[in-house]
């Protein structure tokens, strides 16, 4: 989809069909996050793809009950490595820079989505402990995001946005 076309009709959706999603076009998402920029090229961040029925509901318990995370078919976590950032950006790779490595991950991630003709939503209020009980995950990984991937079941409304003279400065603020 061309760039401007995409990023225009992409919206976060909460209700999902229970068709699963085409393998070919979960790898395109994968090496779409894969592609992102991180600090030093070191993609201090792990992703974890769920498809398990009664995982994807464990999950939707540790995110406050939000039930579209059990609805749809598939989930994509992401987990920020403070270690992996921090062996070249001490501190601040591992309290900053494997966050954000993440997160641009994960954003790239929605976009491919979006270009998929699937839907998402940002998944962020997430029980720490609870995710990586059910994920098994490391100790030293932190639970970022959470993608539901799948076919939308509605139609998503767009959201204003703050106006550019609100949001930008020039110069100084
Ligand atoms: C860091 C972050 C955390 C979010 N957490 C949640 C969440 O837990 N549940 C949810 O339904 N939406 C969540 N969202 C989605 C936002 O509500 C949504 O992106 C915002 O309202 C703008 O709507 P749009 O994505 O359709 O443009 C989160 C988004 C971000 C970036």
């Amino acid at each position: 989809m061309e760039f401007r076309k995409l990023i225009e009709s992409r919206h976060s959706v909460r209700e999902f069909k229970p068709e699963q999603v085409d393998e070919t076009k979960l790898k395109r998402i994968l090496e779409a996050a894969n592609s992102a920029p991180s600090a030093g090229n070191l993609q201090a961040y792990e992703i974890l793809v769920v498809k398990d029925e009664g995982k994807r509901k464990a999950l939707s318990e540790a995110c406050m009950g939000q039930e579209f995370i059990a609805q749809a078919p598939l989930a994509l976590l992401f987990f920020a490595n403070p270690e992996r950032s921090a062996r070249k950006y001490g501190e601040r790779g591992k309290t900053l820079y494997c966050i954000l490595d993440a997160a641009i991950a994960a954003s790239y991630a929605q976009l491919a989505i979006a270009d998929e003709g699937l839907s998402t939503v940002w998944v962020g209020a997430l029980n720490d402990e609870e995710i990586k009980k059910i994920t098994n995950a490391p100790a030293h990984l932190v639970p970022v995001g959470l993608l539901p991937v799948g076919k939308a079941d509605e139609k998503p409304e767009s959201h204003a946005r703050r106006e550019l003279f609100d949001l930008v400065k020039h110069e100084q603020f």
